[in-house]
């Protein structure tokens, strides 16, 4: 038998509505006075205000910090820190999209256990308790609400580094649909593209095991049952419910094993052209994808989720992707001259250990110029 270990995961509160049970969430994990770190849009949304009414209500106090970034730096989170660091927290809530989980979970690692960001590059580094973290995301997407993992790019280079630790995983993940309906069609378009991507490489990756494999095809199949609705801007609730539960379960998906070449040749496309990241991975998942198909393993799993959509696998997951009407490669500013560029950086990228089929520098080169075309 195959040995693996597995990660913990959060409890799970999902349902419309499931916002209301956001104090009983906090009570639970003793919570009395709680950070709750968003961003500007969610409180204008009005949908940070419902949160922190509820929470109110129940008596719990509440200290808002809504100055969340997009790719959030080093010094984003030393921001949120320091304003964490002025009153007396015990309990922080994540309210948003990647953005404001990754800050809410590095503010934990720098609150509990101080020094910067970069000090926990890589995995269970921190040596003190953090507090207890509850995540409301309003995206379906990341999967951050499930991963024990902070992303922060570095100051300066934009080099994005991933700060792990099993303290940082959230004690419970809220998963309220309704949170998700106003997001703007461009990000519920890009953040599905990611989870679906999520799923996609997790299930293939040379980590996977018994249980990343089950979050990673019961995530897809959420997800496949949702996204040309959302990318069409047609989606119902239970299409958004859906999506946000895929999202969740290929979150706990990589959580368990990794993710692959198509992230890994993403990183390069964000960090030299500013591609944003669903974008990046999306452009480049098709044909890793068509690499992978070379591998026998890789296959049988394909095999098994086109059995799940009744079709071609990669020809559906093009059609999809065409939904979002994406600029292409070209689009994003890419060139053939920059090519060598990009794949010496993404052979560089950890997640690219874990492709199923391995890729060299070259492979990269070659990868980039066929999606190129
Ligand atoms: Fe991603």
């Amino acid at each position: 038998m195959q040995s693996f270990e597995t990660r913990s995961t959060p409890r799970l509160v999902a349902g419309a509505g499931a916002l209301a049970k956001l104090p009983d969430c906090v009570q639970g994990v003793g919570g009395t006075h709680v950070l709750l770190v968003t961003d500007a849009g969610l409180i204008e949304a009005g949908h940070a205000g419902h949160a922190i009414k509820f929470l109110e209500d129940a008596g719990v106090k509440v200290t808002c910090y809504d100055h969340a970034h997009v790719n959030p730096s080093e010094s984003d989170i030393e921001a949120c820190r320091e304003f964490a660091a002025g009153v007396s927290v015990d309990c922080i809530v994540g309210f948003g999209g990647g953005s404001s989980m990754d800050t809410a979970k590095g503010c934990n690692f720098l609150l509990s256990n101080g020094g910067r960001m970069s000090d926990y590059k890589g995995y269970g580094l921190a040596k003190e308790a953090m507090l207890p973290f509850i995540a409301v995301p309003t995206t379906a997407g990341t999967g951050s609400e499930c991963q024990s993992y902070a992303v922060v790019s570095r100051d300066g280079s934009h080099e994005k580094i991933a700060c792990g630790d099993p303290k940082a995983l959230a004690r419970v993940a809220l998963l309220d649909p309704e949170l998700t309906v106003s997001q703007p069609l461009k990000v519920a378009s890009l953040t599905a593209l990611d989870a679906l991507s999520h799923a996609l490489e997790a299930a293939v990756c040379t980590r996977k095991n018994p249980v990343s494999a089950i979050y990673a095809k019961e995530g897809f199949k959420r997800i496949a049952s949702g996204i040309e609705m959302v990318l069409q801007d047609a989606a119902l609730l239970e299409h958004r419910a859906s999506m946000q539960i895929g999202a969740a379960f290929a979150g706990m998906a990589i959580e368990n094993s990794m993710l692959g070449a198509a992230h890994a040749a993403a990183n390069p496309l964000t960090a030299k052209f500013g591609a944003v990241h669903g974008h990046a991975v999306a452009l480049m998942l098709p044909e890793v994808m068509r690499w992978n198909r070379e591998e026998r393993s890789a296959t049988a799993v394909y095999l098994e989720l086109a059995g799940m959509i009744q079709e071609p696998l990669v020809e559906w997951v093009e059609q999809v992707i065409g939904l979002a009407k994406l600029p292409d490669l070209a689009g994003c500013g890419v060139t053939k001259e920059a090519i060598p560029d990009l794949a010496a950086d993404a052979a560089t990228q950890w997640t690219g250990q874990f492709n199923p089929r391995p890729l060299t520098e070259e492979d990269f080169a070659g990868l980039y110029g066929r999606v190129l075309g």
